[in-house]
């Protein structure tokens, strides 16, 4: 069977770039069985002959109308598929969808009927949000880091800003590279419209969405940008988690400290 990859090496490149990432997410510990889901907005790559393959499925509802997806194609893991497999199988273990004219429902194209991620409404709520804001984010990455879901069971880490602050101040990067920090969800059933809506909201104020008891959601230029976002903020609560198992409170960065490298990196207060 020929792949919809081959002789398209801008296409090839982006999926090996989610293939990558995927083994990064395993090897991280964060994606036990089938956890985590990645989508890439891959329309950019697609030429009248992939316009003009046929569905090779009925149309599937996304359970929202998403009106800036008309369209549009993107590539999804599938659902129930390992991000272990998926990092040596791409194509074996995600597809390529068509958003229909509905703009409600969606297609698959290629290479198999490899059924989306089950967060899909959440995914292409936020490619759809991403779109209307004119941005260049074209990849969305859910997954589950055990230090930042951790950190959700702790009412004081759900506080408003909370999680945002304490992460920033463990290491001095943290801010430079998560700028608008870390949005919460409180728990939603996984795989719901709620849980996309609610994600949709924080994104409005947050670089990154942390889903209580759940996982993160982060947005991101490609595929590595996102997985970025996670790696710098898990590394922030590696450090807090290490020195609690030291056992003392970390001092963290001071306002003073906080206050200089916003200044220093033009970032945003
Ligand atoms: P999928 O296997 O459907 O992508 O689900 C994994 C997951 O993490 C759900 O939140
Ligand atoms: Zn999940």
């Amino acid at each position: 069977m020929k792949s919809i990859l081959e002789g398209r090496p801008a296409l090839a490149h982006e999926i090996n770039q989610v293939a990558e990432v995927a083994g990064y997410l395993w090897q991280k510990g964060w994606a036990e069985r089938n956890g985590g889901n990645i989508t890439i907005n891959v329309t950019e790559f697609v030429d009248d002959e992939i316009r003009q393959l046929p569905a090779l499925t009925e149309p599937k509802s996304i359970g929202a109308t998403l009106p800036h997806l008309k369209g549009c194609y993107f590539y999804c893991k599938g659902t129930g598929k390992r991000m272990r497999d998926l990092a040596r199988w791409p194509m074996a273990n995600g597809s390529i969808i068509r958003i229909c004219d509905d703009c409600a429902s969606y297609v698959i194209i290629a290479d198999q009927t490899v059924v989306p991620t089950s967060e899909v409404a959440a995914h292409l709520s936020v490619h759809n949000w991403l779109i209307s804001q004119g941005g260049a984010k074209k990849a969305t990455v859910h997954t589950h880091p055990i230090d930042l879901v951790a950190m959700t069971h702790n009412k004081r880490f759900l506080e408003k800003d909370a999680m945002t602050h304490l992460l920033w101040s463990m290491i001095p990067e943290t801010k430079a590279f998560c700028p608008r920090g870390v949005g919460i969800v409180p728990y939603k059933m996984p795989s719901s419209v709620d849980l996309a809506e609610a994600t949709l909201a924080e994104l409005d104020d947050y670089d990154v969405v942390m889903w209580e008891k759940h996982g993160v959601f982060a947005v991101g230029d490609d595929v590595m940008d996102a997985f970025d976002q996670i790696d710098v903020l898990s590394k922030a609560a590696q450090i807090y988690l290490n020195a609690r198992t030291m056992g003392f409170e970390p001092e963290g960065m001071t306002d003073e400290q906080m206050h200089e490298m916003t200044v220093a990196f033009g970032l945003p207060k």
